[in-house]
């Protein structure tokens, strides 16, 4: 595995709640799959698509006004493919401590300009971190 980075942090707002009052599961879904691609563009040149996302847990509720942080983690590279744990996690008003909220598995595929799948050895990024180096190992 590689290390957990931070790739995305915001606030939500009233615009992003549902009926129920608390933050729509597809708003944090989308931001989860931004993040992702985020976490994928650091390592590789080329275009990469969202294939699946597996192991989604909405945990606790996220409410108006919440401060979240998105964390991604690297946590396996295929011959194209490349899967992201994505945790949510949201900030304690009163204690200033996190807990998370949402996580998942994305898996990404490195695509060329045909939307063909490519290697991401063909299109890894030269400063890329040992942890990275480490998961491209055979
Ligand atoms: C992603 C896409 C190019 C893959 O094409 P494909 O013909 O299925 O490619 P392959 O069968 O060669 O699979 C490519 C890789 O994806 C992986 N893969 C394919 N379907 C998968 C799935 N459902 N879950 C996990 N991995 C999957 C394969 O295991 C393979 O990994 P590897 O190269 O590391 O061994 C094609 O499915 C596609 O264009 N999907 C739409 C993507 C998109 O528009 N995303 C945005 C969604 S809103």
């Amino acid at each position: 595995m590689a290390k957990k980075q931070i790739a995305l942090r915001g606030r939500t707002y009233p615009t992003d709640l549902n009926h129920a009052g608390t933050v729509f599961g597809g708003w944090i879904m989308g931001k989860m799959d931004k993040a992702a691609s985020i976490a994928v563009e650091d390592i590789v040149k080329s275009r990469a698509v969202t294939v699946s996302v597996t192991n989604l847990n909405f945990l606790k509720p996220v409410q108006n006004g919440d401060i979240f942080t998105i964390y991604t983690e690297i946590i396996k590279i295929g011959n194209s493919s490349i899967k992201i744990h994505v945790s949510v996690m949201v900030r304690c008003k009163e204690s200033h401590e996190e807990y998370e909220v949402t996580d998942a598995i994305f898996t990404f595929v490195t695509v060329d300009q045909e939307r063909i799948p490519i290697n991401v050895r063909d299109v890894i990024r030269e400063d890329i971190s040992e942890d990275i180096e480490i998961l491209l190992k055979p």
